[in-house]
């Protein structure tokens, strides 16, 4: 064991507590009933969070799944068809919400590190199909792509993506849980990014550290019906300015440091490549999530990995030294710094993936 033995949790970003600063504005928030309309914090939340994405209205939701859902069932009927990457949140993580819930089919393409290449999904597009072939109606992109390792999507594919489906007649939605991180890595204004989408979900309780809630944003006339549809999936809720109050205290004070996150995230890659350099690039670790992909030599999925041992292996030893990281697959490791990691922690961490990974 090194020095520091207080315990890192790099699973996610979502592990974060709110701050004194932040619990204090909740408790000192103006509320209302929100599913009348008369929640004062909550209103004054998503009319900051759609002006910033330069959007004319926005929905606070629970969770950034529902946020998803409600985009993507505004821009694709039952029956019809959602393309997204394969490693895409929407298609692996949100437990076939879309298509149980919203009955929407979903077909993939391959994205290495989930990085977009717009004219593939254009490519794949098939509007108006029917009656024979299921008809696309929109195009799902995520940014920063949580899978693919934090990566930041290029600006001019995003535009790209949004002109060549505006031209075939389909729907965009950017799954922007971490658009706040794209953000700071690039300095690419918001509303840069809100352009390139019909809807957009952004996450207040990943890198923000809020306890909870989204916000999706749009135009006025679809956000009114995913207002609906928030309230018949159980997602109307009353006096919810004092969740939406940690947002707001997120958005003035968390959003510049994200910054820290970055350069911890490319910290922890660089102390893996030192001892192991096939594992990661580290400089393609642009914000706060770096992921090892232990079969990387070249080695069969099955076979044994860069290091002999699996990803639950590494993450065992780890854990037994006081860092948790999280398995996303046999040969996958994620790694997420965020508001409660600080530089001490990340020193710890890094030190002891270098010991277990060196073996
Ligand atoms: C990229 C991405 N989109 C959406 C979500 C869903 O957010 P929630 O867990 O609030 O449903 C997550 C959660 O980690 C995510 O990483």
């Amino acid at each position: 064991m090194t020095a520091r033995q207080a315990p890192v949790d790099l699973r996610s970003d979502t592990l974060t507590r709110p701050t004194p600063g932040m619990r204090a504005a909740m408790a000192d928030a103006e509320v209302g009933d929100d599913v009348y309309g008369e929640d004062p914090t909550v209103n004054a939340l998503e009319a900051e969070v759609a002006a910033l994405l330069g959007h004319e209205a926005g929905l606070f939701t629970p969770t950034g799944s529902m946020a998803n859902m409600l985009g993507v069932r505004s821009l694709v009927g039952a029956g019809e068809e959602l393309l997204c990457d394969s490693l895409a949140h929407v298609v692996r993580a949100e437990l076939g919400g879309h298509a149980v819930l919203g009955q929407v089919t979903t077909r993939t393409w391959s994205a290495p590190r989930g990085l977009l290449d717009a004219e593939v999904p254009l490519a794949m597009a098939t509007p108006d199909a029917g009656p024979h072939l299921v008809s696309t109606a929109a195009i799902a992109v995520e940014n920063t792509h949580n899978f693919g390792g934090g990566t930041v999507q290029p600006i001019e594919q995003l535009r790209r993506l949004r002109e060549g489906a505006a031209a075939q007649g389909i729907g965009v939605h950017l799954d922007g849980a971490r658009l706040w991180n794209a953000h700071v890595a690039t300095g690419i204004p918001l509303a840069e990014y809100g352009a390139c989408a019909d809807t957009v979900s952004v996450c207040l309780s990943k890198g923000l550290g809020a306890p909870i809630g989204s916000v999706l944003v749009s135009g006025a006339e679809r956000i009114a019906a995913a207002r609906v549809w928030r309230k018949r999936y159980g997602g109307g809720m009353r006096q919810v300015g004092v969740l939406a109050a940690a947002g707001r205290y997120a958005l003035a004070h968390h959003v510049a440091r994200l910054v820290d996150d970055h350069v911890r995230g490319r910290r922890l890659a660089e102390a893996v490549a030192a001892v192991r350099p096939e594992l990661v690039e580290p400089a393609a670790v642009e914000t706060n999530i770096v992921v090892l992909d232990l079969s990387a030599t070249g080695r069969s999925a099955t076979g044994p990995s860069a290091t002999g041992l699996s990803a639950t292996e590494v993450a065992a030893a780890a854990k037994a030294e006081g860092v948790a990281i999280s398995v996303l697959g046999p040969r996958t490791l994620r790694l997420v710094t965020h508001l409660d990691v600080d530089d001490a922690a990340v020193e710890h961490a890094a030190a002891v993936l270098t010991k277990v990974l060196a073996g």
